[in-house]
C-alpha cells in the first residue's frame, strides 16, 4: 500500500517536471522568436535595400519636388552647377528611379564617368544613397559652380559629380550609379541606358 502511493507521488511529481520544464521551454522559444523579431527591425537595410529601377531609355524626365513637380525637365532650365532631383516620367511611384540630374562644363569630366552617357555637361546619377538609402543632396557653390557637389545629410557621404560620383567623404562604400541621359530636339531630356552599376544601400 505504501510502495502504491509513493509510486503514484513519483508519477505526479514527474507528470509536474515535464509540464514545468515544457513551459520554460516555450518561454524561451517565444522570447527568441521576438528576439529575433526585433533584430530585423532594428538591423540596417540589406544589401540593395531591394530597390529595383523600371526606367527605360526613352523614359523622360520630370521634377521629383518642388513647384514643377512632374512637369518635363528642359535643358535651359539648368545652368552650370545646376541640379534637380528626377524621375521618369509617369514611373514616380517606383522610389528606386529617383536620379540626380545636374549639369556641369563638359570639360570637367573625369574618369570613371561614363562620358558616353553626359550630354552638353548634363549627368544624372542614382539619388539613393549607397550607404543606408537616403536621397542626396545638391550642394552649390554660388561662387564656383562648376565644384559643388552632392551629399547625404544623413551620415554626410560626399560624391564627386564630375567624377563618376565616387565617393569623397563619409560612410558610403560605393559611387552613385550612373545612368545616360540625351538633351533632345524640344529641349527636353530623355534617359538613354540603364544604371552602370548597383543602386540602393550596398552594406551587406
Ligand atoms: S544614408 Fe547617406 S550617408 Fe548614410
Amino acid at each position: 500500500m505504501v510502495d502504491q502511493d509513493t509510486a503514484k507521488i513519483d508519477r505526479t511529481a514527474t507528470t509536474r517536471r515535464r509540464f514545468i520544464f515544457g513551459v520554460i521551454i516555450a518561454s524561451i522559444a517565444g522570447a527568441f522568436g521576438s528576439l529575433l523579431s526585433l533584430l530585423k527591425v532594428l538591423s540596417p537595410s540589406k544589401k540593395g535595400g531591394g530597390y529595383v529601377s523600371t526606367i527605360t531609355p526613352g523614359d523622360k524626365l520630370v521634377y521629383a519636388a518642388g513647384n514643377n513637380l512632374g512637369a518635363y525637365i528642359k535643358a535651359s532650365a539648368l545652368n552650370v552647377g545646376d541640379a534637380v532631383l528626377a524621375y521618369p516620367a509617369g514611373k514616380s511611384s517606383n522610389p528606386a528611379n529617383i536620379v540626380q540630374l545636374i549639369r556641369l562644363n563638359a570639360a570637367d569630366f573625369g574618369p570613371p564617368t561614363n562620358i558616353k552617357l553626359t550630354d552638353k555637361g548634363f549627368v544624372a546619377y542614382s539619388a539613393i544613397c549607397t550607404h543606408l538609402g537616403c536621397n542626396v543632396s545638391w550642394v552649390k557653390n554660388e561662387k564656383s559652380p562648376d565644384t559643388s557637389y552632392t551629399e547625404c545629410f544623413c551620415h554626410n557621404s560626399i560624391f564627386d559629380p564630375a567624377k563618376g560620383a565616387r565617393v569623397i567623404g563619409g560612410p558610403a562604400p560605393i559611387p552613385l550609379a550612373q545612368i545616360g541621359v540625351k538633351v533632345t530636339a524640344d529641349e527636353t531630356i530623355v534617359f538613354t541606358s540603364d544604371f552602370t552599376g548597383p543602386i540602393g544601400p550596398q552594406l551587406s
